[in-house]
């Protein structure tokens, strides 16, 4: 397009659209996509893991018995059975809010994200995310106009001396602090968990700042034993219930293309976010809804955790024993006991987009760890998910990528 064809296309369009940004992963597709590359870039969950047969009986038992409400509109709210399970759901994980005013049912933890960004944020308010963090909230908070101001990550959660520093600061240059959004648990990008003392910190300085967290958390129940359960939610601390946004989700314990997510809040801000999805979609999909809530009804969501569980762990355990068989001096990575995700620290010489063509061609796939930060940083890092490959194709992809992202000298 010329420049001038641009302006002009550019004037059509709100401010709102010209500040939403094209995912920086899905940019790198193309080049991710070929069948024959080991890939430890997709972030999604395996389709080993789906149900496939059983949400086929269920679905079409709805259709043929239930067809008149499921194939209409419902409340914006969400199917009531869906919302008293998640309410349910959420109380077992200590998350303490009363009943289903508090929850809104959404298409995915991505919608409730878009809509909590939209009612929480106007445009130039400060919110805090983690360095790195996930690039779909970072792309919500954007569109909403936020300044995004990155907080590091350490091994045991957010830095909260450098996030309280930061709020001082940005409220001595006479701005507005909104929020921190934080995934606290098994998060992606970097598989990380924070300690039960940092969650307690990080809530302590939202209190005395004022901010609202929000906590998103669809790793939280995909932890790989009985040992590595994660500590409670934020939202399960005393004195959560009034500060913290809980977004839920159920894509990596059932599967995402059911779109079905949910946000709970105090009533007040539940409502904000019903009118906001209101205008969005009117309601998420009855179907998908009305299918998940049968599959929770019939105890199937539960009855497959422990086999998701042991399928990653098993995955989590070839990649960490590959990445210490074959990583050189210089490359550190995370030792995760949940989720899907490990991310790789490369001596700082060492640029992870510049190695991503020579790694392809070599046959294996990665997502370079720039696009994940706020600030600039992590070129000098990448995410590996473990969900996609077997055990076997594990070890080769790392054994195959440790001497392309590390071995480049100092130019
Ligand atoms: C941290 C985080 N939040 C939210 C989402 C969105 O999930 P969904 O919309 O499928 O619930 C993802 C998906 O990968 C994620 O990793």
């Amino acid at each position: 397009m010329s420049a001038r064809h641009e302006e002009r296309a550019e004037a059509a369009v709100s401010q709102e659209a010209l500040r939403m940004r094209p995912n920086p992963i899905r940019a790198l597709s193309k080049l991710l996509a070929s069948p024959e590359v080991i890939s430890f870039a997709g972030g999604v969950p395996s389709p080993a893991t789906f149900p496939n047969e059983r949400l086929a009986e269920i679905a079409a038992r709805l259709l043929r018995d239930e067809g008149a409400r499921v194939l209409q509109y419902g409340t914006t709210r969400g199917v009531p059975d869906l919302a008293t399970r998640v309410v349910e759901r959420m109380r077992r994980r200590a998350v303490a809010w009363p009943d289903e005013a508090n929850v809104l049912v959404t298409s995915g933890s991505q919608q409730a994200l878009d809509l909590v960004a939209r009612v929480l944020v106007d445009p130039g308010d400060v919110v805090f995310v983690e360095l790195p963090s996930y690039v779909g909230g970072l792309a919500s908070l954007y569109a909403a106009g936020a300044e995004l101001v990155g907080v590091r990550l350490t091994d045991e959660g957010p830095d909260a001396t450098q996030l309280e520093e930061s709020v001082a600061r940005a409220r001595g240059e006479g701005r507005r602090v909104r929020a921190i959004y934080t995934i606290p648990t098994f998060q992606n990008p970097s598989g990380i968990t924070a300690s039960g003392a940092s969650r307690e910190r990080l809530l302590d300085v939202a209190a005395r700042y004022d901010l609202t967290i929000i906590e998103d958390d669809p790793y939280g129940e995909v932890y790989f034993s009985d040992d590595a359960r994660p500590p409670s939610p934020i939202a399960a601390l005393s004195g959560a219930a009034d500060r913290v946004v809980y977004l839920g989700s159920f894509s990596k314990i059932l599967c995402p293309g059911l779109r079905v997510g949910w946000v709970a809040a105090r009533e007040d801000l539940t409502r904000r976010f019903e009118l906001a999805k209101e205008a969005a979609d009117l309601c998420s999909s009855i179907l998908d809804q009305s299918v998940v809530a049968s599959a929770l009804a019939e105890g199937l969501v539960d009855a497959r955790l422990p086999e998701i569980r042991s399928f990653y762990a098993e995955r989590c355990a070839a990649m960490l024993a590959a990445l210490a068989a074959y990583a050189p001096d210089g490359v550190t990575w995370t030792r995760p006991t949940g989720g899907l995700f490990v991310w790789v620290d490369l001596p700082e010489h060492v640029d992870a987009r510049e190695c991503l063509d020579a790694a392809v061609a070599a046959g294996v796939a990665y997502v370079p760890g720039a696009p994940f930060f706020v600030d600039g940083s992590g070129r000098n890092s990448l995410r590996l998910a473990f969900s996609k490959e077997d055990p076997v194709r594990i070890a080769t992809g790392i054994r195959t990528l440790m001497p392309i992202v590390a071995g480049r000298e100092r130019t």
